[in-house]
């Protein structure tokens, strides 16, 4: 299964930023070369909530924004982390797709946000070797696969969600 949904409350407003120019405000934790991809650093008091509802003390919790249609990757640090919580905010379109291919799909080509030299393999480009595509629901905690290479299709606007991990991992997307 690459997406679950989680039986878990809606994030209270009030502990939430919903639009673009509020997360785009925060402390900035990494970004991609071509700001395609930028994750920020969450406030304090989404840390408790997080923490205290349902994930352990090593959670971590960044907000992070797409600019445009991101490319076939691994997250960097996949190799500690298989799965994150994700809580889509703004979907960056209506029919935004998260879709997961193959592994023959990226044979010999980097496809890790990593900092080092990144194959850039558009999705719609592709023929084949499709293996799950969905259009993730805003407003729901999910458990996302990102050991496995997936992609987000064309944006209409920029699309902001929460990404949360609890497994110990270095500097990570
Ligand atoms: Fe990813």
């Amino acid at each position: 299964m690459y997406v679950e949904y989680l039986d878990i409350p809606q994030i209270p407003e009030n502990l939430l930023l919903t639009n673009i120019e509020d997360i785009t405000s925060l402390e900035t934790q990494k970004t991609t070369p071509n700001g395609l991809y930028t994750t920020y650093h969450a406030p304090t008091e989404l840390y408790e909530y997080v923490k205290q509802g349902f994930f352990n003390n090593n959670v971590q919790v960044r907000y992070q924004v797409m600019n445009g249609q991101l490319p076939i990757h691994v997250d960097s640090d996949y190799q500690g982390v298989s799965h994150v919580y994700n809580y889509c905010i703004i979907t960056g379109g209506d029919s935004v797709k998260t879709r997961w291919w193959e592994q023959s799909v990226i044979e010999n080509k980097r496809i890790s946000f990593d900092g080092g030299h990144f194959d850039a393999i558009w999705g719609d480009e592709i023929n084949g070797g499709l293996l799950y595509e969905t259009v993730i629901e805003p407003n729901r905690w999910h458990k996302l696969t990102v050991n496995v290479p997936h992609d987000i299709s064309k944006l209409d606007y920029p699309r902001a969600s929460l990404r949360v991990w609890t497994e110990p991992t270095s500097q990570s997307f």
